[in-house]
Order: C-alpha cells, then sequence, then structure tokens
C-alpha cells in the first residue's frame, strides 16, 4: 500500500538526511543545541506528510531526493538564521493559536507608496494604524518589479529586494519589528504564481538556459498552447485573448495566465518549488507574520482542464505550508481564490491557509445593497461559508482589485434569478446605467465573446457618495453614508477579521487621473488605488466634514466590537427574518450572544416580534449601536439602512 510504502521511505529518507543535516550546521547547531532539538522535534512531526505529498508530486523524478534533502537543508538553515525576536513570536503564538480569532482583530491594507511615498514614511503612521485600531498591515507588493507597468506590483523582479522607490529590506524588516511592537501583524503578499519577465530565471530562459526555461512554461509552438486554450478562462481579456504570449527573442511562446509580462512558475518541476520555497523562507524571517498567497487557483496547470483548482495546486500549498511549519512556525498563510465560493473554501484548512478572503461575502453584499434584497446572500451565507473552528474569513468591501459577481448559479435559480441575467444586471447598476443607480463605478476587463464584466470603484463611490456628493443632495448623501456605515458593520460583526481598504475609513470618491497615465489607463482598478492626501486629511478631522462623519461611526465601530465577545470568530448562525430586506444572524460565543439585523433598503422595515424572541431569546434586548432598548413585544422597526447589535437583558 502507497501509505505503508510511504511510511517506511519516509522513515528511511530522514534516518539518512538528519544526520547530514547536522553536520552542515554543526557550529550553528553548538552554539544553540535546544533551538536545534526544537527544529528536530518538527521535522518528525512534519516529515511523513511532507514526504507523502512531495513524493505524490515529484516522485518520478530522478533528481528527487537531492531535491528532498535541499529542501531540508534550507529549511533548517532558515531556522538556524531565525532572529530571537521571530522565534519568542513563533513560541508566543504556539502558546496561543487563537490569537486571529479574537475579536481585536482588525485589518488594514494599503500600497507603501500611495499612503506614504516609502517604508521610512510609513513607520510616521503607526500612530494612525493604532488610532484605527488595526492589528493587522497588509502591505501591497513593494519588491522590485520592472519600470512602468508591473500590475501594480504583482511582477515580481527579485522577492529578496525592495523596489528602491519604496525602500531597502533593511527598513522593511525595521517597519517590521516596529509593527510587531505595537502589536500590528505584518501581512505581504506572496506573489508565486508567476514572476515578471526581468526576474534572473526568466532572464536565463531568455538567454537560452534549458535549466531556467523548464522554469516556467515555455512552448516551440502554438499546438500545445492551442489545447490548453480550449479550456480556459481569460483573465485578463482586455490585455489578449487567451493565456499565452509570443517572446521574439527566444522565438516561443510563454504561459501567462495574468499580463503578458507575469510569466506562470512551472510547479511540476521540483526545482521551481525548491526555488520558490526559499523565498518564501526569506521572506518569512524578515518578520512577516503572514504571506497572502496571490492567485492561488492557477499554480498547477493540467491539459484538458481549465487549470484552476487542481488538486495539486492543493498539494502544492500543503507542502509550502508543511516547510513554514519547520522553518517559521508562527506563519499563517493567507488564501486569494477568487473562484466559485464553494472552491474558495477548498484552500481554507490549518493544512493549507488558515485565512481567506471572503469574495463570495463581498459580492453579495454589493448584490443585497444594489437589489434591497438579501435573499441570495442569505442562502449563500448559509450553505456555502462554514470554515473549519481554526480558520478565518477575511471580509473586505473593496480592495485593490475588481468586484466580480461570484455567487452559485443554483443558488440564484432556486431563488427565481436567472445568474446571467443578475450579472447583467449587477453590471449596468454598478456602471451606474441601470436607471435609478446610486453606483459610479468602472467596468473592468469586458469580454466581448462570453459579455463578462467585473467592476471598479471605491466604497463610496460604488454605495452612491459620488453621485450624491456632486448633486449636492443631503438625502441622497446621507443614504449613502448609511449605506457605507451599513456595510461595514456587517463586516465588522459576521465573523472572521475585517480588512479595511485604507483611504475608505474616509469615502474616498474614485479617482479619474489614472486615465491620463499610459502605464495604468488600460486598467481601471487604478480608480480605487488612491494616493494618501495627507494635508486635506488634516482639515477633515475638523467636525463637520463629510469624511468625518464617516471616519468617526467606523472607528466606533471598530472600538465597539472590540468590546463584544460575541464577536470573537466562528459560531455565525444566519436566521430567517422573514422579510426580504433584512439580513439577520445570531453571533454567539463567550458567553454572549447577538442578534445582528440590517436593513438593506431605504424604507423602514419591520421584522415580527415573534422572530425577535425566537432568536433573541428574551423580551429587552440593548442594541449596542444606538445604546437603546428594544422589546420584543412589538414588532421590531428598523429605519432605512440601519443596523442593530441586540443583546438580551435579563429582566
Ligand atoms: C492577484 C492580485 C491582482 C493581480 C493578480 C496577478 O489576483 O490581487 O491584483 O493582478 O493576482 O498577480
Ligand atoms: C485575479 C484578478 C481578478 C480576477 C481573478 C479571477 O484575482 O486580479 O481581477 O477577478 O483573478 O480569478
Amino acid at each position: 500500500m502507497a501509505s505503508e510504502w510511504t511510511e517506511r521511505h519516509a522513515e528511511r529518507s530522514l534516518k539518512r538526511i538528519v544526520p547530514r543535516l547536522r553536520k552542515n550546521l554543526k557550529t550553528e547547531i553548538s552554539g544553540a543545541p535546544e533551538e536545534w532539538n526544537q527544529f528536530e522535534i518538527r521535522l518528525h512531526r512534519e516529515f511523513h506528510g511532507l514526504f507523502q505529498i512531495l513524493v505524490e508530486l515529484y516522485g518520478g523524478h530522478y533528481d528527487f531526493f537531492y531535491h528532498l534533502e535541499a529542501l531540508l537543508a534550507a529549511a533548517a538553515e532558515s531556522w538556524m538564521e531565525r532572529s530571537k525576536d521571530l522565534k519568542a513570536l513563533d513560541a508566543a503564538r504556539e502558546a496561543r493559536p487563537d490569537w486571529f480569532h479574537t475579536q481585536e482583530m482588525v485589518g488594514g491594507v494599503l500600497y507603501v507608496d500611495l499612503f506614504s511615498d516609502n517604508l521610512a514614511g510609513l513607520s510616521d503612521h503607526i500612530d494612525y494604524f493604532k488610532e484605527l485600531g488595526l492589528t493587522y498591515l497588509h502591505l501591497m507588493p513593494i519588491f522590485a518589479v520592472p519600470h512602468g507597468n508591473s500590475d501594480g506590483g504583482y511582477a515580481v523582479s527579485d522577492y529578496r529586494a525592495v523596489n528602491p522607490q519604496i525602500g531597502t529590506m533593511e527598513q522593511l524588516a525595521e517597519v517590521a519589528t516596529r509593527l510587531r511592537r505595537e502589536g500590528i501583524s505584518l501581512v505581504l503578499d506572496f506573489v508565486f504564481n508567476h514572476t515578471s519577465d526581468e526576474h534572473a530565471w526568466a532572464r536565463a530562459a531568455v538567454a537560452g538556459d534549458p535549466e531556467y526555461q523548464e522554469y516556467y512554461h515555455i512552448f516551440p509552438d502554438r499546438t500545445l498552447p492551442e489545447q490548453y486554450e480550449q479550456h480556459l478562462r481569460d483573465i485578463f481579456p482586455t490585455i489578449r485573448k487567451g493565456s499565452f504570449t509570443w517572446h521574439e527573442g527566444m522565438r516561443k511562446w510563454v504561459w501567462t495566465t495574468f499580463n503578458s509580462f507575469q510569466w506562470d512558475l512551472n510547479y511540476a518541476n521540483p526545482a521551481v518549488f525548491r526555488a520558490m520555497v526559499e523565498e518564501m523562507l526569506f521572506l518569512a524571517n524578515t518578520g512577516v507574520e503572514v504571506l497572502r498567497l496571490d492567485a492561488v487557483a492557477f499554480i498547477w496547470k493540467r491539459l484538458g482542464t481549465d487549470c484552476e483548482n487542481l488538486p495539486e495546486a492543493h498539494k502544492i500549498i500543503r507542502a509550502f505550508n508543511s516547510v513554514a511549519r519547520l522553518a517559521a512556525p508562527s506563519l499563517l498563510f493567507k488564501s486569494e481564490a477568487i473562484v466559485h465560493p464553494d472552491e474558495v473554501i477548498r484552500y481554507i484548512d490549518a493544512r493549507e491557509c488558515r485565512l481567506s478572503y471572503n469574495p463570495m461575502l463581498m459580492a453579495l453584499l454589493w448584490e443585497a445593497l444594489a437589489t434591497r434584497r438579501c435573499g441570495l446572500l442569505e442562502l449563500a451565507m448559509h450553505n456555502r461559508s462554514r470554515i473549519p473552528d481554526d480558520c478565518a474569513w477575511v471580509n473586505y468591501l473593496r480592495c485593490h482589485d475588481d468586484i466580480g459577481w461570484t455567487f452559485d448559479d443554483s443558488d440564484a435559480r432556486s431563488l427565481g434569478i436567472d445568474p446571467t441575467a443578475h450579472r447583467r444586471f449587477l453590471n449596468e447598476f454598478y456602471t451606474g446605467q441601470f436607471p435609478g443607480s446610486f453606483a459610479r463605478g468602472l467596468p473592468f476587463q469586458f469580454n466581448p465573446a462570453n459579455g463578462d464584466l467585473r467592476i471598479s470603484g471605491t466604497l463610496a463611490s460604488l454605495a452612491g457618495l459620488e453621485q450624491a456628493v456632486q448633486a449636492e443632495d443631503p438625502v441622497l448623501i446621507d443614504m449613502a453614508v448609511r449605506r457605507i456605515i451599513l456595510l461595514r458593520s456587517i463586516v465588522m460583526s459576521i465573523g472572521g477579521i475585517p480588512l479595511i481598504y485604507l483611504g475608505e475609513e474616509w469615502g474616498l470618491l474614485n479617482d479619474y487621473s489614472f486615465a491620463s497615465d499610459e502605464t495604468k489607463a488600460g486598467d481601471s482598478r487604478w480608480v480605487h488605488r488612491l494616493k494618501t492626501r495627507w494635508a486635506e486629511m488634516a482639515s477633515w478631522k475638523t467636525p463637520q466634514t463629510l469624511e468625518r462623519r464617516i471616519y468617526d461611526e467606523i472607528a466606533r465601530l471598530i472600538r465597539l466590537r472590540k468590546q463584544l465577545k460575541a464577536l470573537y470568530n466562528g459560531g455565525m448562525e444566519v436566521i430567517s427574518t422573514q422579510n426580504p430586506h433584512l439580513l439577520g444572524y445570531v453571533r454567539q460565543k463567550n458567553g454572549q450572544r447577538l442578534l445582528v439585523i440590517n436593513n438593506f433598503s431605504e424604507h423602514p422595515q419591520t421584522m415580527g416580534e415573534n422572530r425577535l424572541r425566537l432568536y433573541g431569546l428574551g423580551y429587552r434586548f440593548i442594541d449596542h449601536i444606538t445604546g437603546k432598548e428594544r422589546s420584543a413585544r412589538e414588532p421590531l422597526q428598523v429605519d432605512p439602512y440601519q443596523f442593530l447589535w441586540l443583546e438580551n437583558q435579563a429582566s
């Protein structure tokens, strides 16, 4: 039996490799025998699982054992080089593995260059993060990239060098340490599906080195690309048709799922896996606490499939995870899989990614805001959002990317909604073309072949603030602000880590100036990638400004969230409010029970008193949002876009 075989051979391999590791690291080990001991304990715990996966993926390669040994040597060295500080963090996380579940967790994400010009400037704003209550900070890609268009940093030319305009590796390590001291975990991207065409490996491939050509998916002619393309989806259809780019220098075709300068790595080659493990370990030792696994769904290719979410992609992530457990035990992975909700969930597992974006909740919140109805959201949250207790969703409204209408078609049909027509409606609504729409979004990546379209725009512009401000209509402005706060409150209360795309907290509107920059004009996502205008922000701080109102409400929600122990991750039950405009759920944890009710319509709504008693388990409630009492002796009145966080008051 395979498992018996692997057991035996894992044991034998370990016996062969461990003495060689000890020999290689003799000096280091004699200086820190206890640390080495910890490594060996973890190695014995992890190795069988890791070995099994690697045999499945790479066992057929003649040089399997060479790569296996080199991999473990890299992990061992990396651990021995890991700083005392980070080892202390490893121990602290081990003692409190639930650290990321607490209601104290609040995330933020920003582009360093747009926020503070560079890493040196970032350090000056740590007080701002603290004031807001952030405990998690994701810096968008900051590594060396090609000049001009670099897909916002997602075309990495060197994983060990910060883009000189942004700073240095030393500054990055310093920022990581300073943030950690302030209780903020640093999150960085691991852009591991592809490198830029200027990465040393790509250059070597272009120079004709066959070893490096095998790092990528490179084809002499169109034969295989055409066979693959029969099943592939075009991710950036306005860039090119198909997933391959002709390289004039090599006179060959290169697999490029995203932009033509982003070359997909070939994970079927064990050398690639090993090389990327080394880049991951390097990042881990700079002090990153969470790695966002960029474009996870695409990392494995097989002819005849759509090359998304293949079983081997999961194995690769498990193998990365296993190596991280050895060499940087506190490192967590966050999955960026923007695919069907049921596929998103498959990456969420202690052995893969503890954290994951929640694109379904994000998209369906916008769907509910447009339709004023919660049916699809309710159904999806009920059926498709359960994840293991030791993992957490990262809930967001906007990020640097577009909104794609990810929901299950059969869910829609079961509610009498035609999925295709509905996506068309949502696109018309959020590009402001649907009559009566409040939204001002831009289309992203229209695909004329199938009509697919995604949406760009800031939270505030999509929620109606841009239109309302232009109309100078106080009623519309008020509605837009209420929508913003409603969505924000849901993300704060529904379970998991809320993530703020910084700028949102001030209700910033779309910035159309990207259209005059030729490296950005073709990519409408730049409309919501804004430069922080610190001088203006200072003037917003005076009361009475709109920005201030939005900021204060969001800051207050964050403070409130941190006080309510029911909002600890997990334990979310969607309830039936029997009112299509009201989304309700119960959060129960740590001896506290909250009933959350949200009105998605601009009209007052009611929920029957029997529902309130049934789910609230009582007669008298305090609404933590307004501080007012509510009684279950009468129907619950909910104002336009109002949300209530109700807790039973023992009477
Ligand atoms: C991820 C990023 C996106 C980028 C793509 C290619 O989806 O979020 O911004 O374009 O990967 O790296
Ligand atoms: C990446 C892209 C995003 C796209 C998604 C599709 O995340 O950045 O635009 O919707 O892939 O899977």
